[in-house]
């Protein structure tokens, strides 16, 4: 998989991302990161790349021109078009199943915005996705961005030492995941929940998917909507009063 990214801060997008996983699937080829300085584009030379806005009203605009221009260097790279995707707060709420979607994708490209954001004509000419990654506003595109090339990462095969690990987490089912234990079996006090030292691998997937549920109730009633559960669990949930 190989991630473009447009932005006047190189050096915060290959410092966050040539690190831990990410940096070590890089290392291996299997992610491959292309940061594009918007900057090196600006064709004046005072390398401006920003303006007031017509019409008046607060802070400065990145133009139009030198977006395009660091666009087009990594379309014409590619040898076509790109999924390009712009983070703003206005976009589409980044989520699990869009990171499922963005990874089947073999090249992205990310376009990262600052000041009070981009001029409108050159978004509408290369933008396909509009994502926000909350309801807050950032100081700039940069850490969105590297916030969806992590969780798109490691979806990508490979990225993840285990292959199962993606599975089996938190959103999976529109579920959240279940708590988990390691050694040792005591501590401070505190044991580790029987079932889990049984042995009985039935019964601990069963205790698993019934903590998920309960978890999910208690802390994310809202994705419970979209979750398949049984009957029997329904049920769980109606009479539920025992603490998660
Ligand atoms: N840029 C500034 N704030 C943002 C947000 N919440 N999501 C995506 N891009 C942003």
């Amino acid at each position: 998989m190989k991630f473009h990214v447009l932005t006047l801060f190189p050096e915060m997008i290959e410092n966050g991302l040539h690190t831990s996983i990410t940096g070590r699937a890089i290392e291996k080829g299997i992610l491959s990161l292309n940061t594009v300085n918007i900057r090196d584009f600006a064709g004046n030379k005072h390398n401006k790349v920003d303006d007031y806005p017509y019409g008046g009203g607060a802070g400065m605009l990145m133009q139009a021109e030198p977006v395009y221009c660091a666009y087009k260097s990594v379309e014409e790279q590619a040898g076509r078009r790109l999924r390009t995707i712009y983070l703003t707060p206005q976009g589409k709420p980044f989520c699990q199943a869009m990171a499922r979607d963005l990874a089947q994708e073999d090249e992205l490209v990310f376009l990262c915005g600052h000041y009070e954001g981009i001029d409108e004509r050159v978004l509408e000419e290369i933008v396909t996705d509009y994502v926000s990654i909350g309801d807050y506003v950032l100081t700039g595109g940069e850490l969105p961005a590297m916030v969806m090339i992590d969780t798109i990462s490691r979806l990508v095969k490979g990225v993840l030492n285990n292959g199962d690990s993606a599975e089996f987490e938190s959103f999976q089912d529109s579920l959240l995941e279940y708590p988990q234990y390691s050694r040792p079996e005591v501590w401070r006090g505190k044991e580790v929940p029987p079932v889990l030292l049984s042995g009985h691998h039935a019964n601990v997937e069963k205790w698993r998917r019934e903590q998920s549920v309960l978890r999910t109730a208690k802390w994310r009633p809202d994705l419970l909507e979209k979750a398949d559960l049984s009957e029997k669990e329904k049920q769980m949930l109606k009479g539920e009063q025992k603490d998660v």
